[in-house]
């Protein structure tokens, strides 16, 4: 291992370790980040398993299997995974439910799995994890695609894990708001969903926020492409099939509606573009969506000055008149952005591209220490410091063998 790696490495060691909770001995995972994000989150556990394989493949296992533990198990939305568990029952407030949320987040949980899986080649684990990863996916089809076209809708900015970006101020009827104005309108939006019991066609029509997103749709089809894999691995030889010929569909689909749309987001309601540039549109990488010469032409944008100013990809291009690089989701380098984009490099063999953006955010890291985002212009860190995500960094490390 090279001296870098070896000293992310161990940084990332005790990251990690200061950063997990214990409940009970029974479950286990990582806060986001100490005081700002003290409870568990979907997507953020997925990326510390990725990261955690490298260093203590039990316990990213253990890490999996608790962001399953509180899976809806009846009623409508039976195989929903929560976007947030609260494993101190402090969610009556917002939600009405302690111990969870009841909206989910990119749906990356069985890519983390198999992933996990490559480094442990654990069985037993594969088998634990896999009728919650169907349900889930089923789950995803039955309730969050009522126009049946293959693409899910999120209900909420949170879902996307974009919380605060330019792409939904429009839907959100906001104009260029203040970072307490958008925050006001995503708590608002939980009453609807509340009252509406989170129905995307109920929503829809009373015009809340309902969008068909680019890259939530993207990750969903290389999700299910994973999890055909591991029931390929498990001897479901009728599930796999059946699981690849979905992400067909949904690549199909992202294909024609979005891709030859200029990359866009839709509204649910009347697949309208919405025509708000930003990063989300490289994460087609990720999800195999485009062929080999739009990737080209992607990958030509990726690297403009616009999107990619110096220190990584910034959500929002540097050539907005909305972008800002400091204010959260607004311009800024995001570590599973990032992750997401290499990998997408690597799936469509732009290996120079992406070991550039390895080295990129190494030396990130290495200079400005572990943040929930960073500046693109400057490098400096902003958000939630000492986060858990920002140490992604490992993965790529010892992928690219830096
Ligand atoms: C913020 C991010 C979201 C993330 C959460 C925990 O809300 O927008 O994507 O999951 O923090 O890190």
């Amino acid at each position: 291992m090279r001296t870098s790696t070896q000293t992310l490495r161990d940084k990332i060691i005790q990251l990690l370790e200061a950063n997990r909770v214990d409940i009970h001995s029974k479950y286990t995972y990582t806060k986001p980040a100490p005081k700002v994000y003290e409870q568990q989150w979907l997507w953020d556990s997925c990326f510390h398993a990725i990261v955690q394989r490298w260093i203590d493949p039990e316990m990213a296992k253990r890490e999996l299997l608790t962001v399953v533990a509180h899976q809806v198990d009846n009623g409508t939305h039976t195989g929903m995974i929560p976007h947030m568990n609260y494993w101190d029952n402090a969610g009556s407030e917002l939600w009405g439910i302690a111990h969870r949320s009841i909206i989910t987040q990119p749906p990356i949980i069985a890519c983390a799995t198999l992933l996990v899986h490559e480094v442990g080649h654990d069985k037993k684990f594969l088998n634990a994890m896999y009728e919650p990863l169907a349900k889930y996916h089923r789950w995803l089809t039955s309730d969050r695609d009522p126009d049946g076209d293959n693409l899910v809708s999120i209900i909420h900015p949170w879902e996307s894990g974009w919380d605060a970006s330019q792409r939904w101020d429009r839907i959100l009827k906001l104009n260029k708001p203040t970072d307490d104005d958008s925050k006001m309108e995503r708590v608002k939006l939980v009453l609807a969903l509340k009252t509406y019991d989170c129905d995307p066609n109920a929503l829809e029509q009373q015009n809340y926020f309902s969008v068909e997103a680019i890259d939530f749709n993207n990750i969903r089809a290389a999700d299910i492409e994973s999890l055909a894999a591991i029931a390929k691995i498990l001897g479901k030889d009728d599930d796999s099939m059946s699981w690849k010929s979905i992400a067909k569909k949904i690549q199909g689909a992202i294909h024609r509606k979005m891709v030859l749309e200029n990359y866009y987001d839709l509204t649910s309601a009347d697949e309208i573009p919405i025509r708000v540039n930003n990063a989300a549109k490289f994460i087609s990488l990720f999800g195999g969506s485009i062929s080999h010469r739009e990737a080209l032409e992607l990958v030509k944008k990726l690297q403009s000055h616009v999107y990619w100013p110096h220190f990584g990809i910034t959500t929002t291009p540097t050539s907005s008149d909305t972008f800002d690089p400091n204010r959260y989701w607004r311009g800024n380098v995001w570590p599973c952005v990032n992750w997401l984009i290499y990998k997408g490099l690597k799936r469509y063999h732009f290996d120079d591209v992406a070991k550039k953006l390895a080295r990129n955010y190494i030396d990130l890291v290495l200079e400005n220490g572990f943040w929930e985002y960073y500046n693109p212009l400057t490098g400096q860190g902003l958000g939630a410091k000492d986060c858990s995500w920002a140490a992604l960094v490992l993965d790529l490390a010892i992928e690219e063998n830096l």
